[in-house]
């Protein structure tokens, strides 16, 4: 429970350092069991998603700690492979669980993974490509339950780039006895992150980052300490949202090379954007231009910056098109924009934005993750006060989010209560 409160109409001035990457460290956590020797996670972010996961790891027998920000993580003693309902529920990347648990126990049991409800979000793609891997699965009351003689090391091909199944074929083969090849893999930063942190470990996993990835199976990993990849959506929200409000930002700790598409459309409309080894430094005069989106598996524009980009074409002159082809379902906080004054019209996988001069506050509800984020983003550009309900979904993948716009000169506190 919780909400934000946000009194629009400032600048955002001002500079902050971006948080290890939330869909890196989760896919990390799950690999970091796959030795009995001590991990390190250095400043792993707290968030909720975290939390959660590590909740999960904490079920099936692993010990954590946090020393300062970074996590430790010890699966010498982790003795079981079934996630309980009640934790699998809680996030998405309970699946990656999957692909760990068989390469450690050759079985696991998962209930069908939580996540934002922004779409059917299936796990086919996993599961069949499991099974080319020799791992036979089937439902059971709501569990997936998943087991194998021996993983077998193949050449796969996805017939979509799933991140998620990327990161199970990944994690299911790193200990296969043999050479396996994932072809039309994810290409995301993130997989590339992934493969950094198993090759420290020992694994020889190679072409992280292209359409292919290449496994040599090796015996045993070891133990590592680890620097997770810096978060590219909390950069980009953070961009996105100096953009709407006009302003000056300095961000830290930031690779800009992961954010190029996003780069390359804040500085078509009217943003300034420089950037010097980490850090990203951007200037904006408020009311931009009009645009056309459309996401993409990476490298094109991440699905996961959509929402934000409609609250910039909802405040730029003229009208753009935003075409979300990676998720079905992922227009929920169209409606609640519309509540704050913004002209969006969604029609199949398309939302048609007809800008205008500026938002005005009112209370609106956060129905997942992203689309609260920008909800957040509307409230810092709007007319009067804000109130976004659902802190919850925000909580999964934002540390500090009210913290840090304070910071940047925003009016915003996140207070309890619906
Ligand atoms: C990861 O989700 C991220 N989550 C998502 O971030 C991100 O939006 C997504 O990748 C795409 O980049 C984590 O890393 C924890 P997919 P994932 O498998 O792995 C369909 C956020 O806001 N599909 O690439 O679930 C699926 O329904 C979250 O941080 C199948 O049909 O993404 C979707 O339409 C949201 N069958 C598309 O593929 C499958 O078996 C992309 O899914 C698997 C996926």
């Amino acid at each position: 429970m919780g909400k934000y409160l946000i009194s629009g109409g400032k600048k955002l001035c001002g500079e902050i350092s971006v948080e290890s990457a939330k869909n890196s460290v989760l896919p990390i956590l799950a690999a970091s069991t796959l030795t009995d020797e001590k991990v390190v996670i250095k400043c792993c972010p707290k968030i909720a998603d975290v939390i959660s996961l590590i909740n999960i790891l904490n079920s099936l027998g692993v010990e954590t700690a946090f020393e300062n920000e970074n996590l430790i993580i010890n699966s010498s003693g982790m003795n079981n492979y079934t996630i309980p309902e009640r934790l699998s529920k809680e996030l998405r990347a309970s699946v990656f669980m999957l692909g760990a648990l068989i390469s450690r126990f050759k079985k696991a049991e998962i209930s069908f993974p939580g996540g934002c409800n922004i779409g059917k979000r299936p796990i086919d793609l996993h599961l069949k490509s499991l099974k080319e891997m020799g791992v036979n699965s089937y439902i059971d009351n709501g569990f997936v339950k998943c087991s194998a003689e021996k993983i077998l090391a193949k050449k796969i091909t996805l017939s979509y780039p799933s991140v998620g199944a990327t990161e199970n074929l990944m994690l299911s083969a790193v200990l296969a006895d043999g050479k396996t090849e994932i072809r039309n893999c994810a290409r995301e930063p993130e997989i590339v992150d992934l493969m950094r942190f198993l090759n420290t470990m020992g694994a020889k996993i190679y072409g992280g980052g292209t359409s292919t990835i290449l496994i040599d199976g090796v015996k045993k990993l070891h133990g590592t300490v680890y620097q997770p990849m810096s978060d590219r959506i909390e950069a980009g929200t953070f961009l996105i949202a100096t953009a709407i409000t006009g302003g000056e930002l300095q961000l830290n700790n930031c690779n800009a090379k992961n954010i190029c598409t996003l780069i390359h459309k804040l500085c078509d409309n009217t943003c300034k954007i420089a950037v010097k080894n980490d850090i990203i430094y951007m200037r904006s005069n408020g009311r931009g231009k009009s645009f056309n989106l459309h996401t993409g598996p990476y490298p094109d524009f991440p699905t996961d910056l959509q929402s934000q980009m409609a609250v910039l074409a909802s405040v730029a002159s003229g009208s753009s098109t935003i075409t979300e082809n990676v998720f079905e379902r992922r227009f929920a906080y169209v409606d609640e924009l519309n509540k704050m004054g913004a002209d969006i019209r969604v029609k199949g996988r398309t939302a048609y934005v007809n800008g205008v001069l500026q938002l005005t506050g009112t209370k609106v509800r956060a129905l997942d993750l992203r689309g609260g984020a920008a909800l957040i983003i509307a409230g810092l550009n709007a007319e009067g006060i804000t109130q976004v309900s659902g802190a919850e979904h925000i909580l999964r993948g934002y540390l500090d989010l009210d913290k840090k716009f304070r910071s940047l000169g925003a009016d915003i506190k996140l207070i309890d209560g619906d």
